[in-house]
């Protein structure tokens, strides 16, 4: 069986880091893993959507989760800039350096299915909940074992852009971290790295090196948006059959080999090593 590895890096940390990023998956690649890279692109959706006068906004969940509202033109510009300029940006770099890559979304071939959210309820800027029209968010219900390994077998690396294709056939806005999980834990693969921009989970000033599953999710409702979804998101996988979950840092030289060799926050299933 081909060993599988499912990297996800923030649009921040990959932007400032491509190159170190696409360095890093080349390596890993020529170790004989699969890779199945998804991307972030957040602030990049939010330039263009500047440039071309769309305001982004942004939404609180009571669990204290941030996220994008994606209104229907701002889903455009979501899918102009993460399936085009992101996806392609990442692919170029992972080709150059010899790497035998597919950049897809979602959608393509259906690969990822999900849901939209007709409603979502948010806490507003006084902290009361209110229940809003959801806008073109989804949540991911299924991912297609049989596309991911026809393109596995086909491709070295697979790039993936957070957008899922939605009940009423529209594509929708999903957010990364929740598909990284959704396919790791679909192929089963043999790790899950998130790489973001801190070296990673954070407490009292330090970075947790290890956290069992339960012990992640209960340290999700203690840390800051951002991270509390990555906690979340790592306990599930390993849950469910990926071997390990790593956040760790994306930036500098070859993150995937430090996050490879135990750096960062590891969620596993006995936290005795
Ligand atoms: N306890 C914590 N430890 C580390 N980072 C935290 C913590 N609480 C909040 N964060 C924030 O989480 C961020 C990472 O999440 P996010 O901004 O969503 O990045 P990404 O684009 O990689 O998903 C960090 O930059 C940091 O500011
Ligand atoms: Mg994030």
């Amino acid at each position: 069986m081909t060993r599988s590895l499912v990297v996800k890096a923030g649009g921040r940390t990959l932007t400032s880091n491509l190159d170190g990023i696409a360095e890093s998956i080349s390596r890993v690649v020529r170790m004989g893993f699969k890779v199945v890279f998804i991307h972030g692109g957040g602030d990049e959706v939010t330039k263009y959507s500047r440039m071309m006068g769309i305001e982004p906004m942004f939404v609180v969940s009571p669990g204290g989760v941030k996220s994008r509202y994606t209104s229907w033109e701002e889903l455009q510009v979501y899918i102009m800039v993460m399936a085009g300029l992101v996806n392609k940006r990442v692919v170029s770099a992972l080709v150059n350096r010899g790497v035998n890559a597919l950049g897809v979304t979602g959608v393509d071939a259906g690969l990822v299915k999900a849901v939209r959210k007709k409603r979502i309820i948010i806490v507003d800027e006084r902290g009361r909940k209110r229940v809003i029209e959801g806008g073109y968010t989804g949540k991911i219900t299924e991912v297609s074992l049989e596309v991911l390994q026809r393109l596995l077998a086909a491709f070295e690396a697979l790039v993936i852009a957070p957008i899922a294709l939605g009940d009423e056939g529209v594509p929708l806005n999903v957010d990364g971290d929740q598909m990284a999980y959704a396919i790791a834990a679909r192929l089963k693969a043999e790790k899950l790295v998130l790489l973001t921009d801190v070296e990673g989970v954070i407490v009292d000033g330090k970075v947790v090196n290890v956290l069992t599953p339960s012990q992640a999710e209960d340290l999700a409702s203690r840390v800051g948006a951002g991270m509390n979804r990555k906690l979340l998101m790592a306990a599930k996988s390993v849950k469910e059959g990926v071997g390990e979950a790593v956040i760790a840092s994306g930036l500098g030289e070859d993150p995937l080999a430090k996050a490879l060799k135990g750096s960062g926050t590891r969620i596993v299933k006995a936290a005795n090593t």
